[in-house]
């Protein structure tokens, strides 16, 4: 039951903490808190925090995985000036045959093909003519195929989660500091519209300080399972507790929140309701025994609670078995002021934090309702993110859920272009993917708070606040 034999339960740390300030006069408390081992950085290793790579005028690119989401990354591509297409990777060769042809009616030169085998992809990265390698394939396979490409002297893309342990997520962390390699996971959905927009509020005071963020996944999967490669999603969840999907919701908030750019994650708890639904898929439309179908590890929702160094908190939901609407759950909420999207997109605001040019009469407004629509649309044009306002138009033409997919792939070239850091580093990587293993490790412990490492190791204050860089 109990799997932490891997872990050292360093910590049965009585944390007497007489706390006599502001934080509403809390008591003392004491509790153990389960800490997981943090490699000691090796010798001369500096971190990637801030880390720019010199100016890539064309950006050579090598794609692995052309299942269902990779052929949209090459298509996007497509569309980003200053960028080659070298070669294309899957382990099923009419895929990459397949995805050839975007190249061509794109009127493109053709790309060097690899496949038919596990590892033949090990061959592209071996190329000496790509700078990056953008790896779109299962979770089992991110990590190692990511290491992989960084020894190889590339840049790498992962799609998400970028890795699914803590194993996986050091190992990442060491080559990329080792290698000086970017490590950037395409986490698409901090760059949607209302998303950017709010972390552009945000930054500019809006909603005064923000205290607490919320995400989430909840997307019934039910129609989607048999498409995968292998079933390996389902296998996945099938096999192990905790969120393993949390980074649609954890890019936004923290980012909103500052995250190893002057704050850090401390504590996390998690908890799970039993698993229903998709045993009962498993049962029904596999002819799975009942006895085998529910040998199922994750939870049918999984919520994850997160405290911060600077006492904000996260909360972050995973249901992809539950018959309820689609849902990000994205929630800033602050001192002045509140946004929120799923199912209701939009913003209350204290008086103070809207003036005339947003709406007259707003000395009438206060936040226990969301302001009127109209409110709404003019704040969203005031602080339309600089991203946005050069590239919205261009990413709806080519799209990639509504465009924010477009902006990812396009910011990714534009950084590596400009020589500027990227919007995303390996260590946003491991925060927002630690939350499988982490979790896991907090429900199987009756949720016991677990220790977020700081995977920086010392360097998560040594940018104050999340920007995003710009060539001037
Ligand atoms: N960011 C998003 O919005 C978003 C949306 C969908 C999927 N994803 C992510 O994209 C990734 C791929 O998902 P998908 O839906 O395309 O899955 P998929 O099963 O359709 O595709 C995976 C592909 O990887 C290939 N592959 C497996 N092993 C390989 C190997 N050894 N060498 C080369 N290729 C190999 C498979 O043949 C398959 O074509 C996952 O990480 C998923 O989480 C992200």
């Amino acid at each position: 039951m109990t799997k932490i034999t891997n872990y050292l339960l360093i910590a049965l740390m009585l944390l007497s903490v007489a706390c006599t300030g502001g934080n509403g006069g809390a008591q003392s408390t004491s509790s153990k808190v389960i800490e997981t081992n943090v490699p000691v950085r090796p010798a001369g290793q500096e971190d990637m925090v801030a880390f720019a790579a010199p100016k890539i005028e064309v950006v050579r690119v090598g794609f692995i995985g052309l299942g269902m989401r990779g052929p949209g990354a090459v298509n996007r591509f497509t569309h980003i000036p200053g960028v080659e297409i070298k070669a294309l990777a899957d382990l099923h060769m009419d895929r990459a045959e397949k995805a050839q042809g975007i190249l061509t009616r794109a009127e493109l030169p053709e790309a060097a093909l690899y496949g038919g085998s596990e590892d033949a992809w090990k061959e592209l990265c071996e190329r000496d003519d790509i700078d990056l390698v953008y790896i779109a394939t299962d979770w089992k396979h991110h990590a190692e195929m990511a290491v992989y490409a960084m020894e190889q002297g590339k840049h790498v893309a992962v799609e998400v989660p970028g890795a699914m342990t803590l194993d996986e997520i050091w190992s990442l962390i060491e080559t990329s500091e080792k290698t000086r390699k970017h490590c950037m996971m395409l986490e698409n959905c901090v760059y949607d519209f209302f998303e950017l927009t709010s972390l552009n509020m945000a930054q500019q005071g809006v909603f005064g300080e923000i205290l607490h963020a919320e995400g989430a996944y909840i997307h019934d999967l039910s129609a989607f399972w048999d498409t995968y490669e292998k079933d390996w999603r389902l296998a996945y969840n099938r096999e192990f507790r905790g969120d393993v999907y949390a980074t649609h919701g954890m890019g936004p908030a923290c980012q909103a929140l500052d995250i190893h750019r002057g704050d850090k994650m401390n504590i996390l708890v998690a908890m799970d309701t039993k698993p229903v639904n998709i045993p009962e898929y498993l049962i029904e439309k596999r002819g799975v025994s009942k006895e085998e179908a529910y040998k199922f590890e994750n939870g049918q929702n999984t919520m994850t609670m997160i405290r911060t160094e600077n006492g904000k908190t996260i909360h972050i939901q995973h249901d992809v078995a539950s018959p309820r609407p689609y849902s990000r759950m994205y929630q800033l909420s602050g001192t002045k002021g509140f946004a929120n999207k799923y199912p209701t997109q939009g913003y209350a605001l204290e008086a103070s934090q809207i003036d005339e040019s947003v709406a007259q009469n707003h000395e009438n407004l206060n936040a226990h309702g969301f302001v009127p629509a109209e409110v709404r649309t003019a704040l969203m044009e005031k602080y339309k993110h600089p991203i946005h306002i050069e590239l919205e138009e261009k990413a709806k033409e080519v799209g990639g859920h509504g465009g924010m997919d477009f902006i990812m792939d396009y910011r990714l070239v534009y950084c590596l272009q400009n020589g500027l850091p990227l919007d995303m580093d390996v260590y946003d990587l491991a925060e927002w993917s630690s939350l499988a293993e982490l979790g896991r490790i907090s429900i199987e412990n009756n949720s016991a708070p677990v220790a977020v490492p700081d995977f920086t190791r010392g360097s998560w204050n040594k940018v104050k606040g999340y920007r995003h860089a710009f060539a001037n």
